[in-house]
């Protein structure tokens, strides 16, 4: 098992918004996160990657118990974050960015190689290679940070609604990404406003309610269930 959630509250001040999640995902799964506005996803994958200290409960990745450690250390054992918000350096050139997320996770043997790989799957970055982070568009921001997450190398991916604000075609080609990193053997977790999407890549969908995840359901059963709108 690479990530076990064991009951994770998780509060910000009083108000506790994230309800004794149970969630896990294996090596190499791909795995999504469905739920309404404020359902809790954002801040169940803060607590995950360290951003929030969770108030109860464990988060087990690689089988050590990594409850409360930070970011950094974390993405550095192959646990990456792509956050909803802006998580590119605005002031750095594309490259800049990408080369950055490399160091960070101090893999640079065969930081070209993944380079390639990155503006093969990403052609508008080499084309915007020398341009500002911040003069790029919101899609091709999103395609930046998707693509810093690739050059980390990661062992778990969590992902955060990737194709907010995207074109139905980008959202048609950043599947088609997703798909290509998970079948380089990185585990996904991702979150999603677009079900539908979702719901054709994932192996094993989680559905998530006020602060709790209410189901737990294969691909094969989620794609014939019925009353699936209801869910919301
Ligand atoms: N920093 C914060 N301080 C206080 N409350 C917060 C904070 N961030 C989020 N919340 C609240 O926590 C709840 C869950 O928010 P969260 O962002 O996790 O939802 P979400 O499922 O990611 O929603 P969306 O699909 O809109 O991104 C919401 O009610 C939200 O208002
Ligand atoms: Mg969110």
């Amino acid at each position: 098992m690479l990530l076990e959630v064991k009951s994770l509250d998780v509060c910000y001040q009083e108000k506790q918004v994230v309800f004794g999640a149970l969630l896990h995902v294996q090596v190499g799964e791909f795995v999504a996160l469905i739920g309404h506005n404020g359902a809790g996803k954002t801040t169940l994958l803060k607590a995950i990657c360290g951003f929030l200290k969770p108030s109860n409960g464990e988060v087990i990745y690689k089988g050590k118990n990594i409850t409360g450690l930070s970011p950094a250390v974390n993405v550095k054992e192959g646990l990456c974050f792509v956050q909803q918000e802006k998580s590119i350096f605005p002031n750095l050139s594309v490259l800049e960015n990408l080369q950055l997320a490399a160091y960070a996770v101090e893999k640079t043997s065969g930081l070209n190689e993944r380079l390639e790989k990155v503006y093969s799957l990403f052609p508008v970055l080499k084309d915007r290679e020398k341009q500002l982070a911040d003069t790029l568009s919101g899609g091709q921001q999103k395609q930046l940070a998707v693509g810093m997450a690739i050059l980390m190398q990661p062992e778990l991916l969590l992902l955060d609604e990737p194709t907010l604000g995207l074109s139905p075609n980008l959202v048609k080609d950043l599947g088609g990404v997703l798909e290509e990193i998970s079948k380089m053997g990185t585990a996904i977790l991702l979150v999603e406003q677009n079900v539908k999407m979702a719901i054709s890549l994932a192996e094993r969908v989680y559905v998530m309610r006020t602060g709790q995840i209410i189901l737990e359901d294969t691909h094969a059963h989620m794609i014939t269930r019925e009353n699936l709108w209801d869910l919301f």
